[in-house]
């Protein structure tokens, strides 16, 4: 299966998933692309790096529709069949979405429903909770909303602070993310309702 990534920024991510395709762990796979929107992302140096081909679309002033339908045809193009997002900070446009039925899945560090959006590891240390987490989930019309694919928990510690506790959380992610693509590429699953059976 082909997949394309999309990045923003560190692609500690991206990288895991690489390497996770590289020593076999993630079989049938291949990574077609990465794509950054933000052109200084030092998650494209570390994919060239692997010999992966990166491509840089910033936004530019042009509308959501616009920006997205440049991604979308870089993807086709090279025949990608499942969007991974990986750290990208922006919304999907409805046709981005529609585009890639089921085929969009989303890295997000907390346990949704809780602390969706942005530094949402920050959002649960500064809210006091004892466990947090990160949630692997389809990508649909609303922010960190669409079906869980998998979760992971991570206790808070009393001695930690939100940057420890963020790096608790990555360290879980790219295990997560590893494992969820892996069951995602050999397709095993169903959807009940918003439930997701493997
Ligand atoms: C990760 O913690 C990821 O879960 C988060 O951004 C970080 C990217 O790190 N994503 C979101 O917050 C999306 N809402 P990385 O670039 O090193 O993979």
């Amino acid at each position: 299966m082909k997949l394309g990534i999309l990045i923003s920024g560190r692609g500690s991510n991206m990288l895991a998933i690489a390497e996770a395709i590289e020593n076999g762990t993630i079989p049938n796979a291949e990574i077609a692309v990465v794509i950054s929107d933000k052109p200084s992302a030092q998650g494209l140096i570390k994919a060239q790096e692997k010999g992966l081909e990166t491509l840089a679309i910033p936004r530019n002033g042009r509308t959501r529709e616009e920006h997205d339908a440049e991604i979308v045809s870089e993807l086709k193009k090279r025949g990608v069949e499942l969007v991974c997002l990986a750290g990208y900070m922006r919304l999907l446009s409805k046709d981005f979405i529609r585009g890639f039925p089921n085929k969009i899945i989303n890295i997000h560090p907390s346990l949704l429903p809780s602390f969706k959006g942005l530094d949402a590891q920050k959002q649960a240390f500064e809210y006091g909770v004892y466990f947090t987490g990160c949630t692997v989930h389809f990508v649909d019309e609303e922010l960190d909303h669409g079906a869980i694919i998998a979760q992971k928990v991570v206790e808070v510690k009393d001695e930690d602070t939100a940057e420890t506790l963020s790096h608790r959380i990555l360290e879980q992610e790219h295990q997560l993310y590893i494992e969820a693509i892996a069951k995602i590429v050999k397709g095993n699953y169903e959807f009940i309702g918003r439930k997701v059976r493997f």
